[in-house]
């Protein structure tokens, strides 16, 4: 399945109806800076995965507008074509104010829902006026994309916990629209969920939807449990299916990828060429002499960082013999800075590599190599191309592209994956080590096992779980969905 593939089983299906996805993280953000007006691409594997399928399709994405030359590039209506080099769909900008970034984005879909549904023992906050900030942040995304489908048939695509309320708010205005919804992050059990104080209001708006997407089955399920418990519904679990006010949602995995053969292709590019050579002046050439264990993030403490380092640091104590032969490179995008638990995971991670660098290093070794910053995707395939083992230790993921990315990146068979039990990924990747992240001794005999894994052995578990990546692309994810759309709900040929 490649890209032309699917734009042409969309069409065929959609029938002329516009396609319109929506999200609160824009493609691509515009950034003031002294040269200029920069182009940046966020440190996001839903805009990685979304990306390449709105290029296929072709159709209008809603977004917020958060870049600060954003509106300088824009027409009257905050719209401008994408990508500028060839242009293949719309993005619309909706623009929010201070407050409303703040009530909306940064307290309840990132200190509410965030740490509500990732479960890793950072307390969710609520508060009223957050929650109402949020409700009013969702209507105004229905009412842009109300003008965007201009009153005709069209498929609205809706992502992630930004935008619960939004397919209510649509449903009730246009019935007739088709509403998918996909949930990026993990769906909790209903225990869990059952401390969020408005959980009606949000789960009827989730089944305004027609598709209601999770990455893995366990969260349907979740997902199906919350309900039976909160809010009056029928829950049918023989089809996996709610009907609310006599209409179905329908609850479907769709396990999310990446662009397999794409980043093939650029991970042998001049750009990612040039951001290798970069990386070595930056970091010396003594680098290529260790094992590189890399980890590239978005700084948050769903992700496992700190364990990380820890493990790392267990395994320098429990092997002395490997000092000066491994390197942990940490690429370190920050994220959502404005919050408390943000900063201090941030100073965690200050402290922890100066204090573990100052227990191991030497005079021409340092083993953590720690780049806070944002790298673009030339960086970010650069590092898994130096990586001999690639870490993922997030405490709990809804899938983890890194882990996906890393694997499309290595034609050379060779690498291994460290990943969390607890990401969907580990789901599809037996090949990889799979370790309990909360668990540092595990964690540190992992990193051992990379180091000692005999290349044959590698090469096995690589080829494996490059051919898993590669029959399920994000291409394939993308049908898969426009696919279930067609069976429950025979889109009418747009006159
Ligand atoms: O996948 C979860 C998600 O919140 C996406 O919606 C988002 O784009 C990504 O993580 C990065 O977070 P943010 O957009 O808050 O920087």
């Amino acid at each position: 399945m490649d890209s032309k593939y699917l734009g042409g089983l969309v069409s065929r299906i959609t029938k002329g109806a516009k396609v319109v996805i929506v999200s609160n993280r824009e493609p691509c953000l515009h950034e003031r800076d002294v040269d200029g007006i920069r182009i940046v691409r966020p440190a996001s594997g839903m805009v990685a995965a979304l990306e390449p399928i709105v290029r296929a399709t072709g159709g209008t994405w809603v977004a917020h507008g958060s870049g600060s030359a954003d509106r300088l590039v824009t027409d009257e209506k905050g719209r401008i074509s994408l990508p500028p080099e060839d242009p293949r769909y719309t993005l619309r900008r909706v623009w929010l104010t201070k407050k409303e970034e703040d009530g909306y984005y940064y307290s309840l879909s990132n200190q509410a829902l965030w740490p509500l549904c990732h479960i890793v023992y950072t307390r969710p906050r609520f508060s009223r006026t957050d929650w109402e900030t949020y409700k009013n942040v969702n209507r105004r995304f229905c009412d842009t994309v109300l003008e965007e489908v201009e009153g005709g048939p069209a498929i609205v695509f809706i992502q992630d916990y930004h935008l619960a309320l939004l397919p209510r708010m649509l449903r009730n205005e246009r019935p007739d629209l088709m509403l998918i919804h996909f949930w990026h992050i993990p769906w909790p059990n209903r225990e869990a969920f059952r401390i969020f104080p408005w959980g009606e209001e949000l789960l009827d708006g989730l089944l305004g939807n027609d598709i209601m997407g999770f990455h893995i089955q366990y969260h349907c399920n979740n997902f199906m449990g919350t309900v039976d418990r909160a809010i009056e519904a029928k829950v049918d679990y023989e089809h996996f299916r709610i009907f609310r006010g006599g209409r179905p949602t329908h609850i479907r995995a769709f396990p999310i990828s990446v662009d397999y053969h794409q980043i093939g292709k650029d991970v042998a590019s001049q750009p990612v060429d040039e951001r290798h050579a970069s990386f070595i002046k930056e970091l010396g050439e003594g680098i290529l002499a260790t094992k590189i264990y890399v980890g590239a993030d978005r700084i948050d403490y769903t992700k496992g960082i700190p364990e990380r380092m820890k493990g790392f640091d267990l395994m320098l104590k429990d092997h002395p013999e490997l000092k000066g032969k491994v390197t942990l490179l940490q690429l370190a995008a920050p994220s959502r800075t404005h919050i408390e638990e943000y900063r201090n995971i941030n100073d965690e991670l200050d402290d922890l590599v100066d204090e573990i660098n100052w227990r191991h290093q030497t005079e021409d070794w340092t083993p953590i190599r720690f780049l806070r910053a944002h790298h673009d995707y030339h960086a970010v395939l650069a590092s898994y191309r130096m990586a001999d083992v690639l870490m993922v230790t997030s405490l709990h993921d809804g899938m983890n592209l890194v882990a996906k990315e890393f694997l499309s990146a290595r034609s050379d068979n060779d690498g291994v994956l460290l990943l969390s039990r607890y990401t969907g990924a580990a789901r599809e990747l037996p090949d990889a080590l799979q370790v309990n992240p909360y668990d540092i001794d595990e964690l540190a005999d992992a990193m051992y096992e990379a180091f000692v894994m005999p290349e044959q052995q590698r090469h096995k578990r690589m080829k494996r779980m490059r051919s898993q990546v590669q029959k399920h692309t994000v291409y394939d994810w993308g049908a898969k969905i426009f696919e279930e759309l067609e069976d429950i709900l025979p889109v009418k040929e747009v006159a």
